[in-house]
């Protein structure tokens, strides 16, 4: 038996393991793949990386606040999670483990589904780890980003590392932008009020993207709607990371058209 976790600080609301499992299931992997959930703090981090070594531990998903910090406690680093700088995924092989980013994929493939990202005008809001993993996806299809953050000094190491621009929202002209994207955690349940995008600026023409998923209509989207603009929800973002994940891990597809239902219910059941 193969284990596969997901790790992070706070975790009981990782949504990893139905994902995974479920997936398993699907394909009748489960006797040989089982997917679990570990709290794991910033002090046990390295403890636990090391613990993990030369175990059945095939694959360790990573989520806040652990994305930068396992960079140097692992053996390899895949050449996408070196620019980006972060790593959602980890793969353990004869003992060594190498680091992957799957986020940017989560980001990026929605967007082709409804837009061909050339030359689109892009408003990332966020200057985190899911901030760094848009803007690589986005500058490597042609995009041109804006990015838009509570904390400038964050926003402008971000925009350096990657040269595009910093703004703020009163400097932003919504009508020559294509797409906004929420890359920030606000918006997440429990504060579902918030919005980190400020309605006015939202117009039909725009697509608008949450990577936060839980709840499923963010406060972001259900503006985005009423304004009439395309919207796309964290759950495809979700859906997309972990089915990269799925593919390194067991080398099979996640048959996500199959599991989409299912987590979407389970969303909308949670509420
Ligand atoms: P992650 O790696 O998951 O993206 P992170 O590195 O903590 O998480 O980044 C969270 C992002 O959400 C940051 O851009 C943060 O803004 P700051 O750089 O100003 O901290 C943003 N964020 C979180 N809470 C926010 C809030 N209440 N209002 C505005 N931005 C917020």
């Amino acid at each position: 038996m193969q284990q596969c976790l997901v790790i992070g600080d706070p975790i009981a609301q990782s949504l990893s393991p139905l994902l995974h499992n479920k997936a398993y299931e699907l394909l009748g992997l489960q006797d040989q793949f089982s997917f679990t959930a570990e709290q794991v703090t910033k002090e046990q981090l390295p403890s636990f990386m090391q613990k993990i070594r030369n175990t059945n531990v095939r694959g360790l998903s990573c989520t806040v606040p652990h994305k930068e910090a396992v960079i140097p406690l692992l053996d390899e680093l895949d050449e996408t999670a070196k620019v980006i700088g972060a790593v959602n995924t980890i793969v353990q092989e004869n003992g060594k483990l190498k680091g992957y980013n799957t986020d940017w994929q989560g980001i990026v493939e929605p967007l082709k589904k409804v837009i061909d990202l050339k030359g689109k005008r892009v408003v990332v809001v966020g200057a985190g780890g899911g901030a760094r993993g848009a803007v690589y996806g986005l500058l490597r299809e042609g995009a041109i980003v804006t990015i838009v953050n509570r904390t400038k000094e964050k926003a402008q190491i971000l925009a350096g590392d990657f040269s595009v621009v910093v703004s703020e929202w009163p400097k932003i002209v919504p009508e020559i932008m294509d797409i906004i994207i929420n890359a920030t955690s606000v918006g997440m349940d429990p504060n579902r009020d918030e919005s980190a995008v400020p309605s006015e600026f939202i117009l039909p023409r725009h697509i608008a993207f949450d990577i936060v998923y839980n709840p499923l209509e963010t406060r972001f989207l259900q503006d985005a709607k009423k304004k009439s603009a395309t919207i796309i929800h964290g759950t495809e973002m979700l859906l997309i990371q972990a089915a990269e994940q799925f593919r390194l891990y067991t080398g099979r597809e996640m048959p996500v058209e199959e599991i989409r239902p299912m987590l979407i219910s389970r969303l909308l059941s949670s509420k």
